[in-house]
């Protein structure tokens, strides 16, 4: 193999270290989440640097970071509701996935504007996104700010978990029936590839 290139974390500019990590750890999943401001307005917005973090019980963890200084609306609602729903996002619903990414004045609804067909919310008042098969309900576990400021983890807690029989038999998720969508450095997106079985191992194997 030819030589690695070293790059010292500590002399990164922020956009440098931003580009960096989006490239490395890839592919990212990609939480479609909901949640509604004070006066009611539904807001929707796509988060990669996201991921299962516990399951005991189940809990999810998104990084949002802010914007001119100011928190994003997810993420105020987030922190003044206590509450979100993550939608999973899928090769069918990836365009709307992605135009929510648009920055939409606070309290101007992205549901809204680009007609985005809602379900009620079961155990919280964030609705659901109805051409999503999946949607997990949270609530807000604890917000962790990280590092210089920019970055916040909000760890959600999951009270329902929603599964379109299109993806889900009672027992799990079909993987390729759901066609889910990750996030890959630069403006890409990535389906499924080749899927590869290897039954998990419960001691080294010989
Ligand atoms: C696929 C995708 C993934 C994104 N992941 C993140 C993320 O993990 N954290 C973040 O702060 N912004 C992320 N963004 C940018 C937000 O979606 C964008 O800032 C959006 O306008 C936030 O909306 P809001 O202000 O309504 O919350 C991502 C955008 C796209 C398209």
């Amino acid at each position: 193999m030819s030589e690695y290139i070293t790059v010292e974390a500590a002399a990164l500019s922020t956009p440098e270290a931003y580009r960096l990590l989006i490239g490395c750890v890839t592919p990212r999943p990609i939480a479609w989440i909901t949640t509604v401001d004070a006066a009611g307005a539904v807001n929707a917005a796509p988060f990669s640097s996201f991921n299962y973090v516990a399951h005991s019980p189940p809990m999810l963890a998104v990084n949002i970071g802010t914007r001119d200084g100011a928190l994003k609306d997810t993420a105020r609602n987030i922190v003044a509701t206590g509450e979100f729903t993550v939608n999973a996002a899928t090769e069918a619903n990836m365009e709307l996935m992605h135009q929510c990414s648009a920055e939409y004045a606070p309290g101007e609804s992205e549901a809204a504007a680009l007609g985005i067909a809602l379900l009620p919310g079961v155990a919280v008042r964030a609705p659901r996104i109805a051409c999503s098969p999946i949607h997990m309900e949270c609530r807000l576990e604890r917000a962790v700010p990280l590092g210089r400021g920019l970055n916040t983890l909000y760890i959600g807690e999951i009270v329902a978990f929603h599964l379109s029989p299109d993806v889900y038999d009672g027992r799990q998720v079909d993987s390729v029936k759901l066609r889910p969508v990750a996030r890959l450095g630069g403006p890409y997106y990535a389906g499924l590839g080749e899927i590869f079985n290897r039954p998990a191992l419960a001691k080294p194997p010989k």
